[in-house]
Formats: C-alpha cells, structure tokens, sequence
C-alpha cells in the first residue's frame, strides 16, 4: 500500500487504523545507540532543554560522552556536548531508563549474503522492552527494510503483553506509539542539517505520526512530512538507491571510456552541457555504510523487480577491482614498482573507511609482495585494519609518497590532493579515479 505524503498534517484516514489521542508532552528522550547518527541527535535534543539519556552497549562511547568529548570529527559537535553534558542535560549508559519517547540509532548492516542484519535493533528493542511505560514513543531511526517498524512492534509486544502496542492494520487504541523516521544527514554538516532538512515521519498509526512528529517538533525548522512506516522505510532505501544507480551509470561510462581510448571527465562535462542531462562524477566505486548497503535493503525485498538496483550495485562494487587492474598494468611494466595510493576514506574529508572502495584497493594492491605502497590519508592518524599488517604499506605525507613514487594512484579527491604541484604528478604514471586531475574543457579553450 503506498500513502500519499501529507505535509505536517495527517495522511489519508483509509491508511491508519483509529487510535487513541494522548498527550504529546515530551521531557524526557532515550536515545539508544550514540554513533554517527545517536550522538549529533542526542546532543541537539539535549541542547533544546530535554533531559537526554544516550544508551550505548560500548563503554568507551559511554565514558567519551560522560566526558562531553565527541569521538569522532563533526564540526560543532564537540560544542553542543560540552554544554550538553555541562548543563547535565546530557548522560551516557549501558542500559536503557524510562523515558518519554526512545529514538533507536543502531547499526544495520547486512549479511555475507547481503540480506539484512537487523540483530541489533532486535537488541535495542529487547533492551528498552523493560523500562518501556504507556503513553511512550518509540521511534526507529536506523535505516531498515520495509516491514522492519512493523517486527519492532511486534517484537515488543511480545514482551510486553500488559502493554497495547500497534499492529499494521489493527485499530488502536494502543499504549505505545512507533515510529520510522529515517535520518538523511550528511556527515560534515550533521548539526546544521539535523535541524534543517526536511524529515520523513512514518507512523505505524496516524495518532504514532504525530506522537513521534512531536519529538522532532523539539528542534526541526524543516518540514515534517507525515506517512505510514512502510513507505518511510521505502523512502529512505530509494534515495540511496537513486544515488547508487546514478553513480554507477557514471563507473560505467568511465569503463566504457576506457575501452574506446576517451577521457570521461570530458565526456561527461560536454554531455552535462545538455540543459536536460546531469551526470554525476565516477570514482574509485561506492563505499560507506549507507549506499554501497541499502539497496541490497530493496533487493532482497523484491528479488525479481530489482534488476536495474542490483546491477548498479554489481556495477559500483566491480569498480574497485577495475582500477586495480589499471595500476597492476602499469606497475607490471617496473620490477619494483613504488606506488603512492592517495586516499583510504570512503569520500573526501571525511575519516570514515567503512566499505571504503579506496581500502579495498589499497589491500588488494598489498598482496603484491614486490609492490611498495606509500600511502596518503591526511584524515587518518594511523593506517587501518588489514593495511596495519602489511610489511610493504607504510602511511607518508602527501608529497613524499607521490616525489617517492613511480606510480600515483588518486582514490579519493581530499581537499589536499587538490594542493599538489602539476609538475610533481607530470613526471609520473597517474591513475586518478577522482577526475581531480581533469582540467575542465572551458578552461581547455
Ligand atoms: N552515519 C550516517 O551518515 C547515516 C546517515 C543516515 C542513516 N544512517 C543510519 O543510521 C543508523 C545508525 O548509523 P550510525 O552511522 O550512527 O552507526 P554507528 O555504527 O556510528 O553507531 C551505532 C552505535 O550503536 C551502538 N549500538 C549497537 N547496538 C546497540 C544496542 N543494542 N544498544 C545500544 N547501543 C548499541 C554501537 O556501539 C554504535 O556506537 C544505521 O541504520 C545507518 O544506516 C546513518
């Protein structure tokens, strides 16, 4: 069933089963899970006056906040929790309390075969299940397949049968209020657009809409858009799937280019001249933890209507491999061949090397026992994990890996490689994923 949005109002009533009206009030807010995504949420509730009690199972996350220390970069992050944890508005746990509305922000991978891991919000809700009370709210935030807020519910009500929990379809009145709203901030600019972006609000009932609507009413100056949790959750997977399909028409126009003997970057900025065209750019293939995986979300959903979805998938995760290819046919030309590999983040300026295409070329490049790799990445202090381990992968500075270097290998288009010399890249064998090197055609002229 598809609902029709309805902005800050409610969706058609046909959609929602009736349902009781209880008091909106929210004071207190548990926010289970204090990553990426819990930690800027927490932190902004806290900042607007909510006693914020931040759930996390790692105690490490847990001592950093109590500390008010933002452990990972996110510009003004560091300032909303200081003040947060100041103010004593503000306090990290192991377990789940009582609290008026619980915001779930837990990870949700996949599996080795790609189906969706929703073990840990399994976890979550059998975490909250005890300390959960009548007139609560709880909202799921992870990115999760159609269906996942509905298994919530039920999985709650499961454990809690002395409570009136909403089922897909079932008239209320129900005690608790459940919710799906998806989180589409980018990270970088998470403080300002948690706030600004406008937020998909999907209701297991209408009255759950605006239970969870009031939440978000606390500090959101976008727009809240009212639906059911089904088409929330399916809202969510299509715009990182849209995304994943745009990039990978991109990769594959860089392969396409590559057999035909053409410079991409110049085929893609003269067909953008078109007033109706706007390809995106190509890289090194698709990383992160939310476009290289929820796709697989729809996939799995519905196998047999998903062709165009899973082969952008297949397209964005064979590109890796491509530009291995690309710098294995130069290095083969050497006997001891140097190669600085700009970059391991899975995008620019960002620390994150979740799914990071970048790390998966780098490690691939490592089984060479021949090859040296200088390695660049000035978000990150130390190499990670397998490359830690790798005798012949050693992390230098950006201009010392590439004046060492017989080949340069640009996997991710960071700020700093922007800085480098023309002249120091001219005197060697460069692969750039990026199109940082691509000098536009109008400056050509
Ligand atoms: N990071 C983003 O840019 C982004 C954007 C949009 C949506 N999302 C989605 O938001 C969700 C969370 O992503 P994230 O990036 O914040 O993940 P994350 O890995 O940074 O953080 C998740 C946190 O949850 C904690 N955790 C796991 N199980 C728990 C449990 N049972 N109880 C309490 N804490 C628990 C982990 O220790 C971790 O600190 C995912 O579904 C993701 O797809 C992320």
């Amino acid at each position: 069933m598809v609902e029709p949005l309805a902005e800050g109002g409610s969706v058609p009533e046909a959609d929602f089963p009736a349902d009781c009206r209880m008091d909106h009030t929210v004071n207190t807010v548990c926010v289970v899970g204090l990553g990426y995504i819990g930690l800027p949420t927490a932190a902004t509730l806290a900042s607007r006056g909510i006693e914020v009690i931040g759930v996390d199972i790692n105690p490490q996350i847990v001592a950093a906040v109590n500390d008010g220390k933002p452990y990972f970069p996110e510009p003004d992050l560091d300032m909303l929790l200081r003040a947060a944890t100041t103010l004593g508005k503000l306090r990290a746990t192991a377990r789940p309390e009582p609290a008026d509305a619980f915001v779930i922000a837990v990870p949700t991978p996949f599996n080795d075969d790609r189906s969706p891991n929703l073990t840990f919000i399994d976890a979550a809700a059998d975490a909250i299940s005890p300390v959960l009370a009548a007139g609560n709210v709880v909202i799921l935030e992870s990115t999760s397949p159609v269906g996942t807020t509905a298994r919530l519910s039920k999985r709650l009500a499961r454990q809690r049968p002395d409570l009136r929990l909403p089922e897909e379809g079932e008239n209320g009145p129900f005690d608790v209020h459940i919710a799906h709203c998806p989180e589409r901030v980018l990270p970088g600019h998470m403080v300002r657009e948690l706030i600004e972006n406008d937020r998909i609000i999907g209701g297991l009932s209408e009255a759950c809409a605006e239970h969870a609507e009031a939440v978000y009413s606390i500090f959101l100056r976008g727009t809240a858009f009212r639906t059911g949790a089904a088409t929330a959750e399916l809202v969510k997977l299509v715009e990182n799937a849209y995304r994943d399909v745009n990039i990978a028409f991109a990769n594959e126009l860089s392969t396409i280019c590559d057999q035909l003997g053409l410079n991409v970057w110049q085929v893609i900025e003269l067909a953008n001249r078109h007033p109706r065209v706007s390809i995106l750019q190509p890289g090194a293939g698709v990383g992160g933890h939310c476009i290289a995986v929820d796709p697989w979300f729809i996939v799995a959903s519905a196998p047999e209507q998903t062709r165009l979805i899973r082969a952008a998938r297949e397209v964005n995760d064979a590109k890796p491999k491509f530009i291995v290819s690309q710098i294995r046919e130069r290095a083969d030309r050497l006997k001891h061949p140097v190669i600085a590999c700009l970059g391991l983040t899975y995008k620019p300026d960002v620390d994150d090397v979740r799914e990071s295409p970048a790390l998966d070329i780098v490690v691939e490049l490592a089984c060479d026992p021949d090859t040296r790799l200088l390695v660049a990445e000035p978000n990150l202090r130390a190499l990670p994990p397998p490359l830690d381990e790798r005798a012949n992968v050693t992390m230098c500075d950006t201009l010392a890996a590439v004046r060492e270097a017989d080949i340069v290998a640009i996997l991710v288009a960071h700020s700093r490689f922007r800085r480098i010399p023309q002249e120091e890249l001219m005197r060697r064998m460069v692969i750039d994923a990026t199109g940082l090197t691509h000098r536009s055609v109008s400056m050509t002229r």
